[in-house]
């Protein structure tokens, strides 16, 4: 090859490079459904002991179930971990992150982090980034079914074309736990408060709002809704995209826990199921992209089974009718947002989308809820906006 094939060569790469189709605007990332399914009774048990683990510090009373939630997680070797991802860039270096509502720290292993399950992951090689510094501070960080150890760093994050300039992430030389089994992501980006942060650091998305890298401080989540291989959604920072739902945001205020913002906590009004309300008061729900379910307390679980036509309960678990009918709304803030059928159910057996886990007053919305909304979290005015998904999205 003589100097001038190669100049052309060299252009055609880079025409070719630059003119690829641009799949998402340079503040949206495509976010990508982790493809284990909900297939057999230990999946459903998972979620639910997973879900209890990872919000004990907030809500959880019932010390009892939470040792017996710990000791089954122990023993699980593949978990059904359920969540979206999306590529992020780290120094120079690309990774899957899970995007989780509900915890707030960023971390990703380490290159010297050898053990399984890390060797299955992309790692962090700290020589390689020029921009990295290293931070000698240990930390550790709990997942329900998964915990990291390591220390912190300091290195430019981006996502889509949004940069966190010197952002304060985790580099883990240990995971433990089956809820890192999974291939399909590296690390975890936090998206709670900065409150709920365990290496107490704000969040690369609250560091972006600082730094003015993004025009509003929230984020929008559509998660769409296909067959299960293509689950996909995509993850829009300091903005909205206004192609993906119909009508206008309504927002409603976050509620604390002990005086704190921690994790995306709404007011819910009530439910009606073939327009009868059900009359539920003072419930709140916790927003988190990571489950696959609606949880709410075994008395509520009860209440909204009685009037799914044709439901059933068999020794913890609620099954409904594989193609029920019934007309399911949540009413948030006085505005009905109703379920698509398809929602009802969950996993291969008929389940019911809605089981009984969870203490108190404090349901939580999984995908099955939110795939049937837009949803803006505003970490400024502590508010999320709802609306119902725009059927041609
Ligand atoms: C966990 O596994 C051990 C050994 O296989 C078994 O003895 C124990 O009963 C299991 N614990 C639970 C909670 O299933
Ligand atoms: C990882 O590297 C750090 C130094 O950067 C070292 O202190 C630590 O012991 C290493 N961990 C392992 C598991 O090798
Ligand atoms: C990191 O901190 C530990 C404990 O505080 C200390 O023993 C070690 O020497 C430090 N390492 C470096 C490279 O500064
Ligand atoms: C939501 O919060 C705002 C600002 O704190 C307040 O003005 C408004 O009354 C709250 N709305 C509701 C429904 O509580
Ligand atoms: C709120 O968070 C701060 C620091 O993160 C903590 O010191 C304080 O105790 C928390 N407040 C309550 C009431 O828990
Ligand atoms: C946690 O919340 C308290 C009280 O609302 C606030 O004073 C503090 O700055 C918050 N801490 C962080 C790390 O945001
Ligand atoms: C309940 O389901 C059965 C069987 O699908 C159907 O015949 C019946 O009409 C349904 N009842 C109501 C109240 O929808
Ligand atoms: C009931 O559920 C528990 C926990 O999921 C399981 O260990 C047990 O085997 C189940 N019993 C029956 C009869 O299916
Ligand atoms: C929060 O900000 C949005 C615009 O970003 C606004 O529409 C909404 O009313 C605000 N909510 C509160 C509670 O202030």
């Amino acid at each position: 090859m003589n100097k001038y094939t190669l100049i052309i060569w060299l252009y055609f790469t880079i025409f070719f490079i630059d003119s690829a189709p641009i799949t998402s605007k340079s503040n949206s990332i495509s976010l990508k459904k982790i493809t284990t399914k909900l297939l057999l009774k230990e999946g459903l048990q998972f979620y639910k002991d997973h879900h209890m683990l990872k919000y004990q510090s907030i809500f959880v009373t019932d010390q009892a179930r939470l040792i017996s939630a710990k000791k089954r997680s122990e023993n699980l070797t593949r978990s059904n971990v359920i969540g979206y991802y999306g590529e992020i860039t780290v120094g120079n270096q690309a990774f899957r992150t899970l995007f989780d509502l509900g915890s707030s720290d960023l971390w990703i292993p380490s290159q010297n982090c050898t053990q399984h399950p890390c060797s299955i992951h992309r790692r962090f090689n700290e020589r390689l980034s020029k921009t990295f510094r290293p931070i000698n501070i240990s930390y550790s960080v709990k997942y329900g079914a998964g915990s990291v150890y390591g220390t912190l760093g300091q290195d430019n994050v981006l996502v889509g074309e949004i940069e966190s300039v010197g952002q304060i992430f985790g580099l883990a030389w240990k995971e433990e736990g089956s809820f890192f089994e999974t291939q399909e992501f590296d690390g975890i980006f936090g998206m709670g408060f900065n409150n709920l942060s365990s290496i107490k650091t704000p969040t690369t998305f609250s560091n972006m709002v600082e730094q003015k890298a993004v025009k509003d401080p929230c984020f929008g989540i559509y998660l769409e809704r296909s067959d299960d291989a293509g689950h996909r959604g995509s993850l829009t920072l300091g903005g909205i995209d206004k192609t993906k739902f119909t009508g206008n945001l309504n927002y409603n205020n976050v509620s604390k826990f002990n005086g704190n913002y921690s994790v995306w906590i709404i007011d819910v009004d009530d439910i009606s199921i073939n327009g009868h309300k059900l009359n539920f008061k003072t419930k709140k729900a916790i927003f988190d992209t990571g489950n696959d379910l609606i949880l709410m307390p075994d008395k509520d679980a009860k209440i909204y089974h009685k009037f799914i036509n044709g439901s059933s309960f068999n020794n913890g678990t609620y099954f409904v009718p594989c193609r029920t009918t019934d007309l399911v709304a949540y009413i948030i803030g006085g505005i009905s947002y109703n379920i698509d059928q398809s929602d009802l159910v969950t996993g291969s057996y008929c389940y019911s989308s809605v089981q009984p886990a969870g203490d108190g007053d404090t349901w939580t919305f999984g995908d099955p809820f939110l795939r049937n909304v837009y949803s803006v979290y505003n970490i400024k005015n502590y508010s999320i906006g709802l609306a119902p998904v725009s059927k041609t999205a």
